[in-house]
């Protein structure tokens, strides 16, 4: 699966824009940013011209539904999360051209034109059909905003899209005495008119461009996109009902935005427009030139808009418009075996990350490019972080590193010695180091970025085998000529590290460059021996990496565990109601109040509690499994409690314990004493 032999004269390089509704996780950075990130570095070091676009995705029904829940404005949410995910892509060195935003001006003014070409053009087609509307609001409703009940459970809270109780999509239609989520009306039907995408038409345009022009792209992409063409395109709506968006800029269209699918991606056009526009250059090459390469880093829930709905936006649009040349869409990232969750929390957040891991960007671009979903979904552990930090980015890279830097000021004070003649161990590792930049740059170029870190790993364990093979640290006493070559072919590995690893491993690399005092000039310089030249003086290393302790991760999986708590918590339901009883059962049960004399931990049981309780009549024993919850018993003495007088004695622990006290169970499990409201008579009955 090569890529095409044509050569481009630059590239233009998208990232999906995240949703401004909550922030970056790393199911995002996997599929989607660091891959990304990793290509355009790459890129840049064969001196392409590159133009790396990024920017949020501001509009949208679940930014209105968020800013509604949190009676705020959907743009005091987009305002907040564009400016935690702009930082945050920033600190973890995704290194954007530009990354702006779609509810810029240079955004509506870019996507009201492109709608306003193709209207004109006639490449819509225009419908009318009834949809809900909301009398109160005086507005149309989108699908999540429709509540009902569900046709297929019952349950009364279903959304017009989806039942979240019995997991069934739905369409507003199938609910039962659908009604506003807004103001709770019922609702009417009223008809509205919208602007569409006839898709169907280009249904053999697509056929010859994709199936038979792009085998080459990644099977789960070509995969998908067969069988929607397959199963047949419809006429798609570009236009909603809706109060948040780009308008829709026609007469007569009031209350009517662009749909948010039409608008987003005309955010990599509008955000280059508007980074040429601030750099006074042109924008139209990056787009509208057939030497640009146009390549879409996505995930996979967005193929369908990158590789059959945009691309029928821009052949509809023409004027030169390029198609993209791949869309190298991932899989999911799992998170400790379960599915990444933003409602739930079960997630590793990136600006939290940041926070809590400070300096450890590379450790996260490491562990996600190792374990990127490129042809499966995959997961991600934290103990399988720390594995990989300690046993691979430390203990081959920083160690070869590491060792090969010591030796040299050990023996020659930092100064790289001059060689002697290569013996045939030597050429050897010399043809096998060189040929490194060359496979790591035909898999990044085909997109397989797993494939090329493990072989830049390759090339640091050849450095190790090597130093291992030749063992510097015996040779310097009996062959310190050998020993001199040695070092040097060493040193040259480190440096080729130094420039193979900074698409993967951005901070690292210059670190590393710095330690070693040498300037980069390019991805291919990497493929000659002598990159550090005899003479040249190297630093006194630092580590490059650390330990990642025990410590650090049990911290993490407990958040994670906090998270999974939290939200059985959310989940609680009071039980089912038991089946019914009959007075006359109810009655054999009898309750009484009693008075604490006595409260003390039963020795050797940690969870009891023993009671000596006045009931009236005599004082009686019992013992009750609530240790945990009162770990003051001495508070309990003088309190009134209830308890079920005729319970069968039972011994626990050596203790005959005659009765059973009650106490109500909280969600969370915690247990509470139940006691008469106000004082009552010791031994008064309950019922
Ligand atoms: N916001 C979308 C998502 O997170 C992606 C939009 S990609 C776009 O799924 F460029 F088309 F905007
Ligand atoms: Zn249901």
């Amino acid at each position: 699966m090569e890529t095409d032999n044509k050569h481009f004269k630059r590239y233009t390089v998208t990232t999906a824009l995240p949703y401004a509704n909550g922030p970056i996780h790393i199911g995002h950075l996997a599929g989607v940013y660091i891959p990304a990130d990793t290509y355009v570095r790459y890129l840049r070091m064969k001196g392409e011209d590159v133009m790396f676009v990024g920017g949020s995705d501001e509009h949208g029904v679940p930014i209105t539904i968020k800013a509604e829940k949190e009676g705020c404005t959907p743009q005091d949410i987009v305002d907040r999360y564009h400016k935690i995910i702009k930082d945050s892509f920033e600190e973890l060195g995704i290194s954007f051209d530009v990354y702006s935003r779609t509810s810029s001006k240079t955004h509506a003014e870019t996507a009201s034109s492109f709608f306003k070409k193709l209207y004109n053009d006639g490449k819509f087609v225009e419908k009318e059909s009834d949809q809900f509307f909301d009398p109160e609001r005086n507005k149309f409703l989108s699908d999540r905003y429709i509540i009902g009940t569900c046709p297929k459970c019952g349950n009364d809270h279903a959304y017009g899209d989806q039942c979240e109780k019995c997991g069934s999509s739905l369409s507003p239609d199938e609910l039962i005495n659908p009604h506003s989520a807004l103001s709770g009306a019922s609702l009417v039907k009223k008809k509205t008119k919208h602007w569409y995408l006839p898709l169907d038409q280009y249904e053999s345009w697509l056929k010859e461009w994709i199936l038979e022009g792009h085998k080459e792209w990644k099977p789960n992409v070509y995969g998908q996109v067969k069988s929607w063409i397959d199963g047949g395109l419809q006429p798609r709506a570009v236009t909603r009902d809706l109060d948040w968006g780009v308008p829709v800029p026609l007469e007569n269209a009031e209350g009517k935005v662009l749909y948010v699918w039409f608008d987003a991606p005309i955010g990599y056009i509008s955000n280059t427009v508007e980074y040429c526009r601030q750099n006074g250059t042109d924008w139209e090459k990056w787009w509208k030139d057939e030497d640009t390469k146009l390549v879409h880093f996505i995930g996979k829930d967005n193929i369908v808009f990158h590789c059959i709905i945009f691309p029928c936006m821009l052949k509809a649009y023409g004027d030169g418009f390029v198609l993209p040349d791949n869309v190298p869409a991932n899989e999911f990232l799992n998170l400790e075996n379960d599915k990444i969750s933003t409602s739930r929390n079960w997630a590793v957040w990136l600006h939290e990350y940041l926070e809590e891991l400070p300096g450890k960007q590379d450790v996260l671009r490491y562990v996600l490019t190792a374990n990127a979903p490129e042809t499966k979904d995959n997961n991600f552990t934290w103990k399988d972080y720390q594995d990989r930090n300690n046993n691979e980015l430390l203990a081959i890279f920083g160690n070869f590193v590491n060792r090969t830097l010591v030796l040299t000021h050990k023996f020659y004070d930092g100064v790289v010695p001059a060689p002697g003649v290569f013996n045939e161990k030597d050429a050897n590792a010399v043809a096998e180091m060189n040929a490194y930049p060359d496979i790591i740059a035909k898999l990044i170029e085909n997109y397989k970025f797993r494939e090329a870190l493990s072989e830049l790993m390759n090339l640091a364990r050849l450095g190790n085998r090597y130093l291992t093979d030749n063992e510097p640290w015996k040779q310097i006493k009996t062959d310190p000529e050998r020993v001199k070559t040695v070092m040097y072919l060493s040193l040259q590995i480190v440096a080729k590290l130094a420039i193979l690893s900074e698409p993967f491993l951005p901070f690292s690399a210059k670190k590393l460059q710095k330690m070693l005092s040498f300037d980069v000039e390019g991805w291919d310089q990497a493929a000659t021996t002598e990159l550090l030249p005899v003479g040249h003086i190297v630093r006194i290393p630092e580590l490059l990496f650390e330990k990642v302790e025990d410590a650090v991760v049990e911290t993490q999986i407990k958040k994670l565990e906090d998270a999974r708590k939290q939200n059985e918590l959310n989940a609680w339901k009071p039980a089912d109601i038991k089946s019914t009883v009959s007075f006359d059962d109810f009655a054999k049960v009898d309750i009484r109040v009693g008075t604490v004399l006595e409260c003390v931990k039963v020795p050797k049981a940690d969870k009891l509690l023993q009671f000596l309780i006045d009931d009236g009549m005599s004082k009686r024993t019992i013992v009750s499994g609530i240790a945990k919850f009162y770990p003051d018993p001495q508070q309990l003495v003088g309190k009134q409690v209830c308890f079920i007088a005729n319970f069968e004695p039972r011994k626990l622990k050596g203790v005959v314990s005659e009765g059973m006290i009650l106490s109500a169970e909280d969600k969370d499990g915690k247990l509470v004493l139940l006691s008469p409201r106000d004082i009552v008579t010791p031994g008064c009955s309950v019922g």
